[in-house]
C-alpha cells in the first residue's frame, strides 16, 4: 500500500493530454486566492477568537497566519512541480503512496465539505440580522440555528433550548449545490466583483472602526494565557486558522494556469499576504472600536451554558461582540454605524455564497479524481449528459454539507474543518521534504527557500495548531480516518487503478473508461 506511488511522470503525463485551457494569470490567481479564503473566518469567527483570547487575538491571526504562509511554501513547491488537480491528495499519492493519499484525499473531504458548511452557517447569521435589521422580522429560535452540543463522556449531546435547525444555511447550501448541478462555474470576472465587495467591506469597516480605538480594550491583553485546548491565544489560533483556508483553491486550478511554475507560488502567497494584513486590521478594530468584553470568557463557544449566558446578556439589551453571529456588522451597529453594519452584512450576504461554491466545487474535484484513480466508485464520478458536471458526487456532497450545515454552530464546524487541513497541509509539508531527498535533481521551478527550516517548522506549526483545538473537534480525526481505512480497506485497496497496473488516460470531463498501460516500474 505504501509502495503504491503514483509516479509524478504518469501524473504529469494525464495532465498534458487533458489539454485543458491555461488562461489564468498571477492577478486572476491571487483574485481568486482572496475570493477562496476572505469569508466566515473573519466576518464571522472574529468572535469566537475574541471568546477564546480576547485582545490577544491578534497574535491569534499572526499565528495562524504565520503557519498558513510556511504551508503554502511547501504548497507552492508541489503545486509548481505538479501542476495537476487534486491538491494534497495528488501530491501525497506522487510521494508517499496511496494509502497516505487515501487518508489525505479523506481527509479533504473535512476541509471543503465541512468548511462548505461552516460557510453556510455564518452566511445564515449575517442573513438572519440583516433581515432583522431592514425588516424587524425574526424566525423563531428553533428554526435560526442547530443545537449546541456539550460531550457528555465521549457521546456528543445535544442541547435543543438554543436551537433546533438552520433553515437559512440548509436554503443556502442546497441553492449553491444547486447551480453547480447545473454547471455553474464562477466566472474570473464575478470572482474579481466578489472580491472587490469583500474587499471594500473591510476597508470601510477598518475605516470607520480603527479611530475610535480605545487603548484600555487591549488591557487585559491576553486574559486567558497563551492557551490549552480551544482556549487561550493558541487556542484562538487553532480556530482562525480557519480564517486562512482556501489558498489552496490556487493550487488546485494549477492545470488552468498560464506559466504555473511561476504564477501558482505568486497566487499562494500572494493571497495570503493581502488577506493577513486584512485580518490584522480588522481585529485590531474590532476589539480597539468596542473591545472584547470578555462576559463570557472561559466557557466553551459551543456549549449551552455558553448560549445561555448570551441569551440572557442579549435579554437585557446588551449582546457582547463574542456573542455576536455578525461580528463585524454588530461592531459597526455598536458604535453607531447602523448603516455601515447594514452594508456589511449585505456584503457578506453576496460574498459568502461564492466560499460556499468555491468550497464545494473543490470537494467535487478532489472526489472526481479520486474516482478517476479507483479510489471512489467511477460512477459517483458520472458525468450530466445536458449539464456536464458530475451531477450525482455534486449531490451527494450537497445533502452532506446541508445536515451539518442544519446541525452544528459554525465555531465547530469550522474546529472539525480545520482538522482535517492540518492534516492536509502536514502531509503536504513532509510529503515535499521527502521528495528533495529521493528525487533531487527533478526540475523544481519554485523551490522552498530554506526547506530544511520551512519544512520542519511548516510541519509542527500543523502538529501544535491541531493539538491546541478543542477536545472533540481534535477526536473527529482519528474517527473519521478510522472511517475512511475501513472503506479503503474495503474498496480502494482492490480497485486501485495504480493498485491493478492500470493508469487513466481520460479527461476529468469525460467518463470514458481507463485505458490499460504496462505494469509501473516499482509499483
Ligand atoms: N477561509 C474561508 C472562510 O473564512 C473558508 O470562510
Amino acid at each position: 500500500m505504501f509502495g503504491r506511488v503514483k509516479p509524478l511522470d504518469a501524473i504529469l503525463a494525464t495532465a498534458e493530454k487533458k489539454g485543458l485551457h491555461r488562461s489564468l494569470g498571477p492577478v486572476q490567481l491571487t483574485l481568486l486566492g482572496v475570493g477562496a479564503v476572505i469569508g466566515t473566518g473573519i466576518f464571522v469567527l472574529t468572535a469566537a477568537a475574541a471568546q477564546k483570547a480576547g485582545p490577544g487575538m491578534m497574535w491569534s491571526f499572526v499565528i495562524a497566519g504565520f503557519v498558513c504562509a510556511v504551508a503554502a511554501l511547501c504548497y507552492s513547491e508541489l503545486a509548481s512541480m505538479v501542476p495537476v488537480s487534486g491538491s494534497a491528495y495528488t501530491y501525497t499519492y506522487a510521494v508517499v503512496g496511496e494509502l497516505l493519499a487515501w487518508m489525505v484525499g479523506w481527509a479533504l473531504i473535512l476541509e471543503y465539505a465541512v468548511a462548505a458548511s461552516a460557510v453556510s452557517v455564518g452566511w445564515s447569521g449575517y442573513f438572519m440580522g440583516l433581515v432583522k435589521s431592514w425588516t424587524g422580522f425574526e424566525l423563531p429560535l428553533a428554526l435560526q440555528a442547530g443545537p449546541a452540543w456539550s460531550m457528555h463522556g465521549v457521546l456528543p449531546v445535544p442541547d435543543f433550548a438554543v436551537g433546533v435547525i438552520n433553515v437559512p444555511a440548509i436554503c443556502v447550501a442546497l441553492a449553491v449545490t444547486w447551480l453547480l448541478m447545473i454547471g455553474t462555474t464562477e466566472s474570473a470576472r464575478v470572482n474579481a466583483v466578489l472580491v472587490a465587495i469583500k474587499v471594500a467591506a473591510l476597508t470601510m469597516f477598518i475605516i470607520l472602526a480603527l479611530p475610535v480605538l480605545k487603548t484600555e480594550h487591549f488591557v487585559p491583553f491576553a486574559p486567558n494565557g497563551w492557551g490549552s485546548s480551544g482556549m487561550g491565544i493558541i487556542g484562538a489560533a487553532s480556530s482562525i486558522f480557519f480564517a486562512y483556508v482556501g489558498f489552496d483553491a490556487v493550487s488546485t486550478a494549477a492545470e488552468e494556469t498560464k506559466n504555473p511554475q511561476r504564477n501558482v507560488p505568486i497566487g499562494l502567497i500572494g493571497s495570503l499576504a493581502i488577506c493577513t494584513v486584512f485580518y490584522l486590521l480588522v481585529a485590531a478594530a474590532a476589539i480597539g472600536a468596542i473591545g472584547a468584553q470578555p462576559t463570557a470568557l472561559g466557557v466553551d463557544a459551543g456549549s449551552a451554558e455558553f448560549a445561555a449566558q448570551c441569551a440572557a446578556l442579549a435579554a437585557k439589551g446588551s449582546e457582547p461582540l463574542v456573542c455576536s453571529k455578525e461580528a463585524l456588522a454588530h461592531v459597526l451597529r455598536s458604535i453607531n454605524y447602523t448603516w455601515a453594519g447594514d452594508l456589511v452584512g449585505l456584503a457578506a450576504n453576496l460574498a459568502l455564497p461564492s466560499v460556499i461554491l468555491m468550497m464545494m466545487f473543490g470537494q467535487t474535484r478532489i472526489f472526481f479524481v479520486m474516482a478517476r484513480d479507483g479510489l471512489l466508485p467511477e460512477k459517483l464520478a458520472t458525468v450530466h449528459p445536458k449539464w456536464k458536471t458530475p451531477h450525482i458526487v455534486t449531490l451527494m456532497t450537497g445533502i452532506f454539507v446541508a445536515i451539518a450545515a442544519a446541525l452544528l454552530p459554525v465555531g465547530q464546524l469550522a474546529d472539525i474543518s480545520n482538522s482535517g487541513t492540518l492534516f492536509a497541509f502536514f502531509m503536504v509539508a513532509v510529503a515535499v521534504m521527502i521528495l528533495r531527498l529521493r528525487d533531487p535533481h527533478r526540475a523544481r521551478p519554485f523551490r522552498t527557500p530554506v526547506i530544511w527550516l520551512v519544512g520542519p517548522v511548516a510541519a509542527i506549526g500543523c502538529i501544535i495548531l491541531f493539538w491546541f483545538l478543542p477536545f472533540d473537534a481534535k477526536m473527529v480525526l482519528p474517527i473519521w480516518g478510522a472511517i475512511g481505512l475501513v472503506f479503503y480497506m474495503l474498496y480502494g485497496y482492490r480497485k486501485s487503478h495504480v493498485g491493478r497496473g492500470l493508469v487513466e488516460t481520460h479527461e476529468t470531463d469525460t467518463d470514458i473508461p481507463p485505458q490499460p498501460v504496462p505494469p509501473i516500474p516499482g509499483a
